[in-house]
C-alpha cells in the first residue's frame, strides 16, 4: 500500500515508527548512531545540538562558499567538451562544496580526496549489503572487502580531520568546530566517535542526494528543448551570463521548479524503512511491535491520481498559481515531520546554483547511450555523459590575455 495519509502516519509518529530496518541497519555500520540514525530517544537532543548549523541565516555564507567551488569546475570546461561520467564530476563537486562548507579550516588535499572517493564506493555498495541476509553478510566477498576497506578509509580521514582541527586549537565559524565544543546532556564533550558520527552523517547525507540530483536535472535538460529554452530564458534574465548567487535565487522560480519536478521523478532516497517499537494499526493492517514498514517517496511520486502523465517531467506541476499543492504526505523527496532532512534548504540552495550557473553559460546536448535510472543507495543514472557548446561568446578570455 502506498498512500499520503499512510506516509503522513509513519513519518509524523517517529516515535512509534522509528528509524530501523534493514537500510538503517546497513547504515548505521557506516556512520554509527548520528543524527539520521539515531533511534527516537536520542534524537531530539542531537538535532538540537546540530540545527544551528543549518539555519538561515548561515545560508547565503554557503551559498558563496558553494558558488567558489561550481565556478572552479564550470568554468574549466570548454567550448564542444565532452563531459565524461557527469555522475562522477558533480559527486566531487557536491564533496568539495561539503567539506568546504563543513570544514573552512585549510585541509590538505589528499585527504579531502580520500574522504570523497571512499564516499562513493561505501554508497555504491550500500544497497547490495542491504540486500545481502545477515547470513550471507560475513563472507569477505570482493565486493565486500572493498566495501570494508572504503568503511575504514572513511573512517580514518574522518578521524585525520578532528584531529587537525583539534591540533590547531583554533575556532571556525563551521559545523566540525560547533560539534568539538558541543556539549551532551551530563555537560560532558562529544567523543571522537560521536564527532566522526556526525561528520560522517552530514557528508554522506549531502553529497549523493545533491549530485544525484543535479545529475538528473542536467539530463532532463539536455533531453527536453522545451525546459532547456525556458531555463536558459529565465537564467539569462537574472544572470546575464554569469554564476548565480544567494541573492538571485528568487529570480529564479523556474530552476527551483526544474528541481523539484526532478526530486518528484527521481527522488535519490527512494526507498526508506521505519520499525514499529509497539503494536500498532496502519492502512486497516495489525502491525505487531519490530515490524519494518517501507515507505518509497519514487512510487507515491508516481501515483497518477495525484500527477497527472506521472511519468511525464512537468516543472508547471509546481506553478502554485495554478496548479494546488498536493496532499500532505505525496511529495516526500526530504521525508516530513521532526525526521525531515535538516539539510534541505541547503540541499535545494546548492542544487538551484549548480544547475543555474552551468545553464547560464552552457548548452547541454545528449551524448552517447540512453541514460537509465539503476537502483543504487540513491537513483543513479546508470551512465551520463554530456556534450557542452558555450551559449555566450566563449567564457575564458584568451590564455594570453590572463
Ligand atoms: C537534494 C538533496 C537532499 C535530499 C533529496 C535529501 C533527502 C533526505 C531524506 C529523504 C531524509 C529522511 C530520510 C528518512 O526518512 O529516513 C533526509 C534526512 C537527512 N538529511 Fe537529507 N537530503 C538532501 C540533502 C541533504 C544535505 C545537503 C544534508 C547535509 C548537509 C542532509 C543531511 C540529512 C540529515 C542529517 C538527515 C537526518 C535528519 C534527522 O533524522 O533528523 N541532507 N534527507
Amino acid at each position: 500500500m502506498c498512500a499520503p495519509e499512510l506516509n503522513h502516519q509513519v513519518l509524523i509518529d517517529d516515535r512509534l515508527f522509528d528509524k530501523g530496518g534493514m537500510f538503517f541497519d546497513r547504515l548505521r555500520e557506516v556512520v554509527g548512531y548520528g543524527l539520521g540514525t539515531v533511534p527516537h530517544a536520542s534524537h531530539r537532543l542531537q538535532r538540537r545540538m546540530l540545527q544551528p548549523a543549518f539555519v538561515k541565516s548561515r545560508l547565503p555564507g554557503h551559498a558563496a562558499i558553494m558558488v567558489k567551488e561550481i565556478s572552479k569546475v564550470v568554468d574549466s570546461w570548454q567550448d564542444g567538451q565532452i563531459i565524461t561520467d557527469v555522475p562522477g564530476v558533480l559527486h566531487h563537486l557536491a564533496g568539495r562544496i561539503a567539506t568546504a562548507t563543513m570544514f573552512t579550516a585549510p585541509l590538505p588535499e589528499p585527504l579531502l580526496e580520500e574522504l570523497t572517493d571512499a564516499l562513493h564506493v561505501v554508497m555504491d555498495s550500500l544497497i547490495f549489503r542491504m540486500a545481502t541476509p545477515h547470513a550471507l553478510a560475513r563472507i569477505p566477498t570482493r565486493g565486500k572487502r572493498r566495501y570494508d576497506s572504503a568503511r575504514s578509509r572513511l573512517r580514518a580521514a574522518t578521524g585525520q580531520l578532528i584531529d587537525i582541527y583539534h591540533r590547531s586549537g583554533l575556532e571556525h565559524d563551521d559545523l566540525l568546530s560547533m560539534l568539538l565544543s558541543a556539549r551532551d546532556d551530563d555537560g560532558l564533550p562529544l567523543s571522537q566517535e560521536q564527532i566522526s558520527n556526525q561528520v560522517l552523517t552530514m557528508y554522506i547525507g549531502g553529497v549523493e542526494t545533491v549530485a544525484v540530483t543535479v545529475g538528473w536535472a542536467l539530463h532532463f535538460i539536455a533531453c527536453m528543448p522545451e525546459i532547456r529554452e525556458r531555463l536558459h530564458h529565465e537564467v539569462d534574465a537574472a544572470l546575464a551570463g554569469r554564476h548565480a548567487t544567494w541573492n538571485d535565487l528568487p529570480q529564479l522560480p523556474y530552476t527551483r521548479a526544474v528541481i523539484a519536478e526532478t526530486l518528484r521523478i527521481r527522488p535519490p532516497g527512494w526507498v526508506l524503512t521505519r520499525i514499529t517499537t509497539a503494536d500498532t494499526e496502519l492502512g486497516g493492517h495489525h502491525l505487531p511491535a519490530g515490524t519494518t514498514v517501507i515507505y518509497s517517496p519514487y512510487l507515491m511520486h508516481r501515483r497518477g491520481d495525484i500527477y497527472p502523465t506521472p511519468t511525464a517531467l512537468d516543472p508547471d506541476r509546481w506553478d502554485t498559481r495554478h496548479t494546488p499543492a498536493p496532499p500532505h504526505g505525496a511529495y516526500v523527496p526530504f521525508a516530513l515531520g521532526a525526521r525531515r532532512c535538516i539539510g534541505d534548504t541547503f540541499g535545494t540552495t546548492e542544487a538551484m546554483l549548480i544547475v543555474s550557473s552551468i545553464a547560464a553559460r552552457w548548452h547541454l546536448h545528449p551524448h552517447g547511450a540512453p541514460v537509465r535510472p539503476k537502483p543504487r543507495t540513491s537513483l543513479v543514472p546508470d551512465q551520463l555523459d554530456l556534450r557542452i557548446t558555450a551559449r555566450t561568446p566563449a567564457p575564458h578570455p584568451p590564455p594570453n590575455e590572463r
